[in-house]
């Protein structure tokens, strides 16, 4: 069975950490993380710590710090229109373009689950991080994965303290079967897990609930999502069903690597999240990587749009092209040349084979359209 993770300091300024671990050891990595011109993360450690069951739970305590401060965490109204739903996504500096938009609104508006699909490091999950930071809701958040189950996903009993429990009472002279079993069964002894946690109420208004790259977990567990989707309650057979009163916000991933079943989809609003347009992906650079020039990021963003339309086997997505924005700021680059594009291809590409589709002639024949394509631009 894979480890399941456990976060802690969940909400908006906690990192956005996809973990990868392996079983049965204490080797874990942190893959991804907020970009770093969103937040840094100032401090990490992790401990294993073994549960009852057989999983390896493994505990992060990452400290993060933000570098942009939402204006308030006081929970706010659903916002009113689609332009309404652009600007909240501006305020956490994310733009977003109207279709997007629109299918947000809608899907706030609606209290539909909203499904985006689209390839590697486009924004998806930076979507649900920024609506729950700018609504001042919580965000509860299930990473996806092979083997995913109820136990990880909704809830466990403690066992240890429950064979605890049924000792001391042993041991104290009680009797009374069908109380011990009420007792045992109750909240007390309830580990929730991220899918029943969504579904309790929050005085911060109903949370905002993740489930992030769906297409990871098999079809078993996507016909359980659909009880908690349609009618957000779920049913715990020795306690009875929990019902939201308040249904969360929920999104939901994927980046395609299997086509998820048409019963969820019919659930939820759907929206393909594509590459930016140049002018889109400059405003997203500019707001995130402030130290850039102006010159270099015109021209990073015109060489990453004019990579896109290369045959490659994965195009660099918005995270690459900010990636790449903040490499060269740090080398002190102010215009791209062909040496230092070739030098620094590894922020933007991660196949050997895309790399060596660029070597030779390649890198300055793209800079030399990148170039006239801005000039014909000015
Ligand atoms: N429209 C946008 N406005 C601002 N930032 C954006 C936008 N789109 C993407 N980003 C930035 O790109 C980075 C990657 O975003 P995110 O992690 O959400 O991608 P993803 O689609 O979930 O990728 P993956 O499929 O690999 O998980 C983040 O730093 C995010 O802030
Ligand atoms: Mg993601």
């Amino acid at each position: 069975m894979m480890p399941s993770f456990t976060d802690r300091n969940p909400g908006p300024q906690d990192a956005s950490a996809a973990r990868t671990a392996n079983k049965g050891s204490v080797d874990c990595i942190i893959t991804k993380y907020n970009h770093r011109g969103y937040c840094n993360i100032v401090q990490s450690s992790m401990s294993p710590t073994r549960f009852p069951g057989e999983q390896l739970k493994f505990m992060y305590d990452v400290k993060v710090q933000p570098r942009f401060t939402v204006k308030s965490s006081i929970p706010r109204q659903l916002p009113a229109s689609i332009d309404a739903t652009v600007a909240l996504l501006a305020e956490a500096e994310y733009l977003a373009d109207r279709s997007l938009g629109t299918v947000l609104y809608l899907a706030l508006k609606m209290g539909r689950p909203i499904f985006l699909e689209g390839e590697a490091g486009v924004g998806k999950t930076e979507i649900a991080k920024v609506l729950s930071a700018t609504l001042g809701r919580r965000l509860i958040r299930l990473q996806c994965y092979e083997g995913l189950d109820v136990a990880a996903a909704v809830y466990e009993w403690n066992y240890a303290a429950q064979m605890i429990a049924i000792r001391v009472a042993e041991a104290e002279g009680e009797h009374d079967r069908a109380r011990l079993e009420r007792d045992i069964f109750s909240e007390r002894f309830l580990i929730k897990r991220p899918l029943l946690q969504a579904l309790e109420p929050d005085t911060a208004g109903a949370p905002v609930l993740l489930i992030d790259e769906i297409d990871r977990t098999d079809e078993a567990f996507e016909a359980f999502l659909l009880e908690v989707l349609s009618d957000f309650q779920v049913t715990i057979p020795e306690m009875g069903t929990v019902k939201a009163a308040h249904p969360p916000v929920v999104v939901i991933t994927s980046n395609r690597t299997r086509e998820v079943h048409d019963a969820l989809k019919r659930r939820c609003l759907y929206h393909w999240v594509g590459y930016p347009s140049a002018e889109r992906e400059l405003a997203i650079v500019r707001a995130k990587v402030p130290g850039v020039g102006k010159k270099l990021s015109e021209q990073v963003v015109a060489f990453v749009q004019a990579l896109r339309k290369q045959d490659l086997f994965k195009s660099p997505g918005v995270a690459e092209t900010l990636d790449w924005a903040s490499a060269l700021s740090e080398l002190d680059v102010v215009a791209l040349d062909p040496a230092t594009v070739s030098d620094t291809l590894g922020v933007l590409l991660k196949y050997q084979d895309d790399i060596a589709r660029l070597e030779g002639s390649k890198v300055k024949e793209l800079l030399d359209e990148m170039k006239s394509d801005l000039r014909a631009a000015e």
